[in-house]
C-alpha cells in the first residue's frame, strides 16, 4: 500500500487561493469571497497559511495585524481531516511567524461553536468578552477570546 504524504503547511499564494476560498465556502455560512482572499495576498498586514493534502487545500488560517495586535479571522479544516492536529499546526505556523511582531491575538467565535472554543482554549486563548447578536445566518452571539503571544 502507498504511504500518504503528511499534509503540508504553505503560505497563501496565487496558486492556492481559489482552494482557500472554496474551503471557506464549505466550512462557513458567510464566507469571504475569492476576490477578498486574493486581495489579501497584496496586503502586507495579512498572514495566511494553507494546509495541502493530495494537492487540495484542506485547511487554512488567516490573520491580520495592526501594530502589535494580531486578529485571527478564519481557521478551518475540512471535515474529513479534523482531529488530526491540523488546526494546531496552522496556528503554530501563523503565531510562530508573528511572535516578535505581535504580543496579543484576538478572535471572535460563535457561542455555539464549542469545538472551536475547545481548540482555542487548548492553544492558550481565554474568554475576554461577549458580543450579543454579533453574527447573522443564523443570528448568534460572539465569544471574544484573547491569547498573549509573549513567552
Ligand atoms: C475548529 C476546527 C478548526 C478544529 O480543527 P482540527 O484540525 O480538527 O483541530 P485539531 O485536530 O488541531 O485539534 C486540536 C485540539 O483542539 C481541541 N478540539 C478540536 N476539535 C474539537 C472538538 N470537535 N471537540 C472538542 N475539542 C476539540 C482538542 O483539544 C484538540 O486536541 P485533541 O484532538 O488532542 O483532543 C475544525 O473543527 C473546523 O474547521 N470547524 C469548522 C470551522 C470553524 O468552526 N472554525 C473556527 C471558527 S473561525
Amino acid at each position: 500500500m502507498t504511504q500518504r504524504a503528511e499534509p503540508e503547511i504553505v503560505l497563501f499564494s496565487p496558486e492556492n487561493i481559489s482552494g482557500v476560498a472554496a474551503l471557506a465556502a464549505r466550512c462557513f455560512t458567510t464566507p469571504w469571497s475569492e476576490a477578498i482572499y486574493r486581495r489579501e495576498l497584496e496586503n502586507p498586514q495579512s498572514v495566511g497559511f494553507a494546509c495541502i493534502a493530495d494537492g487540495e487545500v484542506i485547511g487554512m488560517i488567516h490573520c491580520n495585524y495592526v501594530l502589535d495586535e494580531l486578529t485571527l479571522n478564519t481557521l478551518c479544516v475540512d471535515e474529513a481531516y479534523r482531529r488530526q492536529g491540523i488546526a494546531r499546526r496552522l496556528w503554530d505556523a501563523a503565531s510562530g511567524m508573528m511572535r516578535g511582531v505581535c504580543t496579543v491575538c484576538y478572535l471572535e467565535v460563535r457561542e455555539s461553536n464549542t469545538a472551536a472554543q475547545a481548540l482555542y482554549r487548548s492553544l492558550g486563548f481565554v474568554q475576554t468578552g461577549y458580543r450579543p447578536r454579533y453574527y447573522s445566518l443564523p443570528e448568534e452571539a460572539a465569544v471574544l477570546m484573547t491569547a498573549q503571544l509573549t513567552d
